[in-house]
């Protein structure tokens, strides 16, 4: 089975905003139609919400967390693992994944090839398109198209093969690291605030090929002082400062738990995250790295065979020296 991303993204991979579209390119909708006609899209629940049905003549997926969805026309799974799980099962040849944001950059690890309109503006979003690494998808196709009266603005659609090459990857710390220390948990969004003198670095990983991926402890959910939803929400707004500058995190990994309260095998120093980061996005550990604030992050990364960096908190200029 064929596992395409089609998606419609801005100059800074802008796909949506208050789970609306951004433009309206009636030419670009008739071509989706055209493309996914017949076979199996897969989507997350908002975007579901937003489009308000299922698309006829086409198998749909829809992934939520809510196990109590039920619409006519539409199966509904627990996971991106499930989804694909299920279009394989029901012997579907060529699935697209449709969108979310969230749903994208989960997708991207399992695609073959991307389909994507490059509309030639910026714009006001609060969703965004994970970073296209130009090492791992081939551009094979490139077919501009100027705005006329209906279709408002110039754009271009691109193929990408995916290009079957390990890639090195910078894995990140998040506290001390990333955002301030501030010597406790963050537990609300005021208390965030990102190191922006990381950013040169990161933008050098980054133009290197290099995945940037989020490795964090998160003890405070298993004590209580911090939900799921309130991590999301403080890792939204690291996404969004860091996209402020052209930065995407490819993930973001997270453990909730913590040892006085649970035993699991995902809290650093264990490697179970960076593991699973490994497999997921076919990362060459000889190439890549691990930067913390603490002894715990380097044992995380030498246990999965990864080079650790260890710097004092919030003191990312030594990365430069
Ligand atoms: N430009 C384009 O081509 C394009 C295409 C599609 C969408 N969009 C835009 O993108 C926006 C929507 O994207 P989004 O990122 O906010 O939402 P989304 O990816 O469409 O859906 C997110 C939802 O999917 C479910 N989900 C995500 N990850 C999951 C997981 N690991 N396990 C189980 N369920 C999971 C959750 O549903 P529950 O909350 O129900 O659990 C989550 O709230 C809208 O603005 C839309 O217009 C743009």
């Amino acid at each position: 089975m064929k596992v395409t991303l089609i998606a419609a993204i801005g100059a800074n991979n802008e796909l949506g905003k208050n789970n609306q579209l951004l433009w309206h390119l009636p030419n670009d909708l008739k071509r989706f139609k055209q493309i996914t006609t017949g076979h199996c899209i897969i989507m997350g629940r908002k975007t579901f919400d937003s489009l308000g049905r299922a698309l006829p003549n086409r198998t749909t997926i829809v992934i939520t967390r809510n196990k109590l969805m039920a619409v006519e026309n539409v199966v509904f799974v627990e996971d991106l693992k499930q989804a694909l799980l299920t279009a394989r099962k029901l012997n579907e040849v060529h699935c697209f994944v449709i969108g979310g944001a969230q749903i994208y950059s989960q997708a991207l690890a399992y695609a073959d090839s991307l389909d994507i309109t490059h509309v030639h503006d910026s714009f006001e979003a609060d969703v965004f398109f994970p970073s296209i690494d130009l090492k791992v998808f081939q551009q094979i196709k490139n077919e501009v198209f100027q705005k006329d009266e209906t279709n408002k603005f110039n754009y271009t659609i691109s193929s990408y093969e995916k290009i079957h090459k390990k890639v090195p990857a910078l894995f990140l710390d998040r506290d001390g690291v990333l955002n301030k220390e501030i010597g406790g948990y963050i537990t609300n969004l005021e208390d965030f605030e990102i190191n922006v003198a990381i950013i040169p670095f990161l933008k050098k990983k980054q133009e290197d090929g290099f995945k940037l991926i989020v490795i964090t402890n998160q003890g405070a959910i298993d004590k209580g002082l911090l939900t799921h939803e309130q991590l999301l929400e403080i890792n939204n707004k690291m996404k969004l400062a860091y996209a402020e500058s052209g930065l995407f995190f490819d993930e973001i990994y997270y453990c909730p738990h913590h040892n006085e309260v649970s035993v699991c095998l995902c809290r650093k120093p264990k490697s179970l995250m960076l593991q699973k980061a490994i497999a997921r996005f076919n990362i060459n550990i000889n190439e890549s790295m691990m930067i913390g604030d603490h002894e715990r992050d380097r044992f995380c990364a030498e246990g999965a065979g990864i080079l650790g960096i260890i710097i004092p908190s919030n003191e990312v200029e030594v990365l430069y020296s």
